[in-house]
């Protein structure tokens, strides 16, 4: 799985201490950073077309304790001969206030040397008191093979050290090793990101052939399997659940939501939806609206969505708002199309925001 951002909003992740046991939450838009940019053979989150502008009828308002994730970060890669992967990390700008009372944040920089996801793959440096540009200057190391390296990524974040234990997710930065410039040892800065909501889906498709080729009607299944990372509302989780569209039918009669999945971040669904009776070439112009939300007594809550379709802004020939699927989300009907009987699968990352149906 890449790490792939898109559209996202603000809000972010709550550290339980600096031990991964994220609590986090997040997104935040991309299109609205400022800054560097870093110009290397890396894999870099996708720039993503929808415009920043808060068009949702789905909010994104109250987060529990997070903050907007902003600045950047300045670092350089090497490998020094004695089989040692070393990150210099010179400074951060600009990084979010992570105690507004206060007005203090005190930044450390953390590294992990996926795929190892243990304590041992973790490294820090030292904290800095009271600023958002905090200037480190210090190396951290990782002992690992030159030809392991293309299996490697670098998993950075920004965090604040909070005095209650509760440190802040601030941002982070993903490299992988896979394309890897090493002749690259200058200081860069990138720009930091907001984590990545994920939804696993599965899909199936199938073409029913009955009465000759001309006249068959098809089925979408589509198999849920879990969402990862869902932002933070609640300081006990939330308690999620998806639902399910196949567009342009919006009766209530073919919406399909999943059981709710209580009291976690990382819920899972095992559910799966069936939809029939799609002529051929119907399928290229429905799109499958996934919406994840938790839930509420009084008003549930929208944590994420995705919309998986060939993204072509419109339907039946009429021009319609919700045919904006991108990169990944048509990947996945793409192929959905070009593999009937069989299912396809994705891991895609979630939207935070989305324009509303009209
Ligand atoms: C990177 O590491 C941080 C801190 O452990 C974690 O919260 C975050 O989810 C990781 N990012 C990815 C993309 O795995
Ligand atoms: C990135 O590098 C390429 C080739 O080295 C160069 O042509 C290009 O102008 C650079 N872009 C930026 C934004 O620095
Ligand atoms: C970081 O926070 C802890 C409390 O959680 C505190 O004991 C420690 O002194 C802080 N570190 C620095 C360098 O301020
Ligand atoms: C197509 O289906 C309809 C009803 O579903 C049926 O009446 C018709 O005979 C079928 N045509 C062919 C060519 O099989």
């Amino acid at each position: 799985f890449l790490f792939i951002l898109f559209s996202m909003s603000q809000d972010e992740g709550v550290d339980s201490d600096d031990d991964d046991t994220s609590l986090s939450s997040y997104g935040s838009d991309l299109s609205s950073r400022k800054g560097y940019s870093a110009n290397l053979s890396v894999f870099l989150p996708l720039p993503h077309k929808r415009t920043g502008s808060l068009l949702s009828v789905y909010s994104d308002a109250g987060d529990f304790g997070n903050v907007e994730v902003q600045g950047s970060v300045e670092f350089a890669v090497m490998y020094s001969p004695v089989g040692e992967l070393i990150i210099m990390i010179e400074q951060c700008q600009d990084l979010a206030i992570a105690d507004p009372r206060k007005q203090r944040t005190d930044p450390y920089v953390k590294t992990y040397l996926y795929p190892d996801k243990s304590r041992r793959s973790k490294r820090k440096t030292s904290i800095k008191k009271w600023t958002a540009n905090p200037v480190y200057v210090e190396s951290l190391r990782y002992k690992v093979k030159r030809e392991e390296l293309p299996d490697k990524t670098l998993n950075l974040s920004v965090w604040h050290n909070d005095s209650r234990g509760r440190n802040l997710f601030l941002g982070q930065v993903e490299i992988s090793f896979k394309i890897w410039d090493w002749g690259h040892e200058a200081l860069t800065w990138y720009n930091l990101q907001p984590k990545v909501h994920c939804l696993k889906c599965f899909f199936k498709m199938c073409y029913l052939i009955s009465g000759g080729s001309k006249n068959s009607t098809g089925e979408i299944h589509v198999w849920l399997r879990e969402a990862k990372e869902l932002r933070r509302l609640k300081p006990q989780g939330v308690d999620s659940f998806v639902k399910c569209y196949i567009l342009p039918d919006t009766r209530k009669k073919s919406r399909q939501k999943t059981r709710i999945v209580k009291k976690t971040q990382d819920p899972v669904y095992n559910h799966a939806m069936v939809y029939d009776g799609f002529k051929t070439g119907e399928v290229s112009e429905a799109c499958c609206e996934l919406t994840v939300w938790d839930h509420n007594t009084l008003a549930n809550q929208f944590l994420g969505g995705l919309r998986l379709s060939l993204g072509t802004g419109q339907s039946y020939g009429k021009k319609v708002d919700w045919m904006d699927s991108m990169d990944e989300e048509i990947q996945i009907w793409k192929r959905m199309l070009a593999n009937p009987n069989s299912w396809v699968e994705g891991e895609l990352p979630l939207r935070s925001s989305m324009t509303p149906r009209k």
